[in-house]
């Protein structure tokens, strides 16, 4: 992880029952489409939904949730706090979702995007995904023309366990 940890405790962990509503907190200011507490008990009450967060001084700055079904695992939302970014949290939570999905022997990880979301798809080409599908006007905009979601998936392989 890079500068944003010096000099700060840092922690990635399980999301837990208990973290939702700071998550929920954290959705609302990364997505025009807000996912409020009652829909991310409902979300994480469905079987193989998993996540992580990252704290920094106790604080969760970073989530990122997957579900996995058929040997495969979804990242469904990811999101990093507006002061927080661009300091590798996105990586460093992406990167620990593939060595879980490793160990829990999933074969890939796959994704939508937005296509005029180049933040996000400059992070998913640093880690090895690939577009595998477009869904046309997915995204609809409260301001502006729907926006198109691009599929990416990435192949996990043994080498991304993260052992030495
Ligand atoms: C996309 C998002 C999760 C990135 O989080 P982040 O912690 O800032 O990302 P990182 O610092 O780990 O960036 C890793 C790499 O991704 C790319 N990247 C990240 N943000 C970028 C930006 N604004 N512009 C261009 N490239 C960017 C860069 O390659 C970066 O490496 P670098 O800083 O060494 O150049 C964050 O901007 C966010 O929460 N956005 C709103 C929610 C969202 O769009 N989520 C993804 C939905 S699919």
């Amino acid at each position: 992880m890079s500068a944003y940890a010096a000099g700060s405790a840092v922690a990635i962990e399980p999301i837990e029952t208990k973290d939702l509503s700071a998550i929920a907190s954290l959705h609302a200011v990364c997505f025009e489409d807000a996912w409020r507490l009652p829909l991310l008990r409902r979300i994480f009450s469905v079987p193989g939904t998993f996540g992580l967060s990252l704290r920094q001084d106790n604080e969760i700055v970073g989530f990122v949730m997957c579900r996995s079904s058929g040997g495969e695992a979804e990242i469904l939302s990811l999101g990093v706090a507006p002061a927080a970014r661009r300091f590798g949290i996105a990586h460093a939570l992406m990167e620990a979702t593939i060595i879980l999905a490793v160990k829990r022997s999933l074969a890939a990880l796959f994704l939508e995007v937005a296509e005029d979301n180049e933040a996000a798809r400059r992070l998913y080409e640093v880690l090895h995904f690939h577009q595998v599908g477009r869904r046309p006007a997915y995204y609809r905009r409260r301001d502006g023309p729907s926006v198109d979601a691009l599929t990416l998936r990435r192949q996990l392989a043994a080498r991304d366990s993260g052992a030495p």
